[in-house]
């Protein structure tokens, strides 16, 4: 029989980048940009959002955190639990960062944990990956790291792979929303053999690259025929960025997700970071949208429970118990 073993939960998620290019709902990567989120058994449901954008979402039980916890309860065998919940986001809202799939993660993960995990990792990843409908985001937002993944409708068996050391990242985020909905549309329902089989080439290249650490080759395996020609008239500047980006300094350079964010790979150690950053932005602006740039490293970990057990956490409003964490 499952029940509550613990009270209150705080875990730390992730923001995650989707597709790496060729890899079109199958690669994702976990980014050092997080999302805190604290889960507590109580009286009566409350939901607190901080940060930006936060303020857009239902703060009642049609919050994307409390469903999906209590799906887990359920799941579990269990009724429904009043929850208090409080969130701090850094990632930024439907930007292609993974914003969704960080909530959806650590929703599952926090409302597993006061469950003493009654659920596996597999288990989670299942459930995350069938309510965001794809591997990418979920898989690097639980496990971190480079997850490749492959989902049927039935089963997502996965890989991990531990980013190359020096491996680093600039994304340039749009002042603008693209939903993923929108951006899914724009894709067509038919491929030719050819494309499918440029992207075959590129997408295999791509991950035995990245496992092998052998970052030169990543200017020709981030390639991409399936999803971004067709998503570039949604994002002013995307084509240029994605053609220059190499010139410019980058290892390589995809559409995050499904946009409007880009992002750019780069050798840690390069001298033109400030040339590649400086190219991304002024791209954007000559085509009238103002963005902002973020310099992102692979985070290896995915979700963690920083805290647990009621009497350690409530001494501290949520937001001072993060500070110290990095926010
Ligand atoms: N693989 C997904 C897409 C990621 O590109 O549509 C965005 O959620």
């Amino acid at each position: 029989m499952n029940k509550i073993v613990k009270e209150t939960v705080v875990v730390k998620i992730p923001a995650s980048t989707a597709n790496l290019g060729p890899g079109f709902d199958a690669l994702g990567m976990a980014l050092s940009l997080y999302a805190w989120l604290e889960l507590s058994i109580a009286e009566t449901t409350e939901v607190n959002l901080y940060g930006d954008g936060m303020e857009e979402l239902p703060t009642d039980t049609r919050n994307l955190v409390y469903k999906v916890a209590q799906s887990v309860f359920q799941k579990a065998g269990m009724t429904e639990q009043p929850l208090k919940i409080s969130m701090y986001s850094e990632v930024p809202l439907t930007r292609g960062l993974g914003s969704s799939a960080s909530a959806i993660v650590g929703a599952l993960v926090a409302a597993n944990e006061m469950l003493g995990k009654a659920f596996s990792d597999q288990e989670l990843f299942y459930m995350a990956t069938e309510l965001e409908g794809h591997p990418d985001n979920v898989g690097a937002s639980l496990f971190g790291g480079i997850i490749v993944s492959s989902w049927d409708g039935e089963s997502a068996p996965y890989v991990k792979i531990t980013p190359p050391n020096a491996l680093e990242t600039c994304v340039i985020i749009p002042d603008f929303q693209l939903s993923t909905e929108k951006a899914r549309h724009a894709l067509p329902e038919q491929y030719s053999k050819s494309d499918v089989v440029f992207n075959i080439g590129k997408s295999s290249l791509l991950v035995a690259a990245l496992a092998s650490g052998q970052l030169q080759l990543i200017k020709q395996a981030m390639q991409d025929r399936i999803h971004q020609p067709y998503r570039a008239a949604l994002i002013p500047g995307m084509s240029h960025i994605l053609e220059q980006a190499v010139e410019q300094g980058a290892l390589g350079a995809a559409l995050s997700g499904a946009g409007p964010t880009l992002i750019a790979f780069i050798d840690s150690h390069s001298e033109h970071k400030e040339q590649l950053e400086n190219f991304m932005v002024s791209t954007m602006k000559r085509e009238g949208i103002t963005a902002k740039t973020m310099w992102l490293s692979p985070d290896h970990f995915g979700t963690r429970v920083i805290f647990e057990s009621k009497e350690l956490i409530h001494e501290l409003p949520f937001m001072e118990l993060i500070k110290g964490d990095g926010y």
